[in-house]
């Protein structure tokens, strides 16, 4: 298939009407898209993705009414969050109505539902009488896209449009906060930071990414993955311990000069580094680098979103 990428809103619209598949830009990266409410447009992209049907997809929004055409319930607590953080890079997971297939939700009770910030996609929204679900638009447990030129990359046979919205704005994923339990549980850390969320929610736990997690399976460790092998810790230290290898660096805000590497953000802003840090990870692994070295980032702000996505990185791969 030649794909086309161009800035269509109308185009998208018309292959998602037919039940195609159209990646769509948002604030956090790239999403591969399709009729949230049509299980037969919906297996396209677990195809195309070659995503096992145990992982759950994100409901996208464009309107905060669609919330009640598609969860049963819809806490003080999560409302409080969405006027705050809507649209952005927040998904709520409640519980679901019938209305949305079982292979969106993988048989679950509960929904993802999220209205991203992206202009064009918001446009793109207003154009259809659905919500689009859209997992991240990247093969399985790769690292996510932040630019169109990376889903054209890796999934541009498989989708019928790519609406170019330029590099996103945020670079890691939403931040996902169930209220499936009386008391909220963070399942994934993502682009809206904790200290925001806990400026509205008083009581929630968060879970990392150490622990197994069968309630959502795609925060499976071993996801975000490049291919080449990464390894967090102290970089001086690393590069005498992997001296035989060709290595090159993951750092904050540090250059190390006698190897190749990838510096996130000069000034050291956690925000210019979590925008940057897939489109370098992607850079590296196409590189001839044998071993990522990779710093940890300061416990903070999106650093801990960072840190998360390292750490999955570095996992064994499970996928
Ligand atoms: O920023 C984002 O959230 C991006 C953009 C495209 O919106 N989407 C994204 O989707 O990261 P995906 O599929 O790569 O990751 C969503 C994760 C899944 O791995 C799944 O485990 C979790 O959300 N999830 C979805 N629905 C869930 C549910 N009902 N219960 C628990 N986890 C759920
Ligand atoms: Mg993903």
């Amino acid at each position: 298939m030649n794909t086309r990428i161009g800035t269509d809103t109308d185009e998208a619209a018309y292959h998602l009407k037919r039940g195609g598949l159209v990646a769509i830009p948002t604030e956090t990266v790239y999403g591969l898209a399709a009729n949230a409410l049509e299980a037969r447009s919906v297996v396209k992209i677990f195809e195309a993705k070659n995503r096992p049907g145990f992982d759950p997809l994100i409901v996208h929004i464009g309107r905060l009414e669609q919330i009640f055409e598609l969860a049963r319930s819809f806490p003080r607590e999560a409302a409080r969050l969405t006027e705050k953080f809507w649209p952005g890079p927040l998904t709520i997971i409640l519980k679901k109505r019938s209305i949305i297939p079982e292979l969106v939700t993988s048989g679950l009770d509960t929904v993802g539902i999220r209205m991203p910030s992206h202009e064009l996609t918001q446009e793109l929204l207003e154009k259809l009488p659905f919500p689009l679900a859209a997992p991240s638009a990247n093969p399985f447990g790769y690292i996510s896209p932040t630019s169109a030129e990376h889903v054209a990359a890796q999934l541009g046979d498989k989708v019928d449009y790519i609406l170019d919205g330029g590099v996103c704005s945020v670079g890691v994923e939403s931040t996902i906060i169930s209220f499936e339990e009386k008391v909220p549980e963070i399942l994934r850390l993502g682009g809206l930071e904790v200290d925001e969320i806990r400026r509205y929610v008083k009581n929630f736990k968060i879970r990392t990414a150490s622990s197994d997690n069968p309630a959502a399976p795609g925060m499976l460790t071993g996801h975000y993955s490049p291919r080449t092998p990464l390894v967090i810790g102290d970089i001086n230290d690393l590069r005498k311990k992997y001296s035989d290898k060709k290595v090159c660096f993951l750092s904050f805000s540090t250059n190390y000069f006698e190897i190749e590497g990838e510096i996130l953000s000069k000034k050291g802003n956690l925000n210019e580094a979590a925008r940057n840090l897939f489109a370098a990870m992607r850079r590296l692994d196409a590189s001839d680098c044998e071993v990522i070295l990779a710093e940890s980032f300061p416990e903070k702000g999106l650093g801990m979103a960072i840190n998360d996505r390292l750490r999955r990185a570095a996992a064994p791969k499970t996928a």
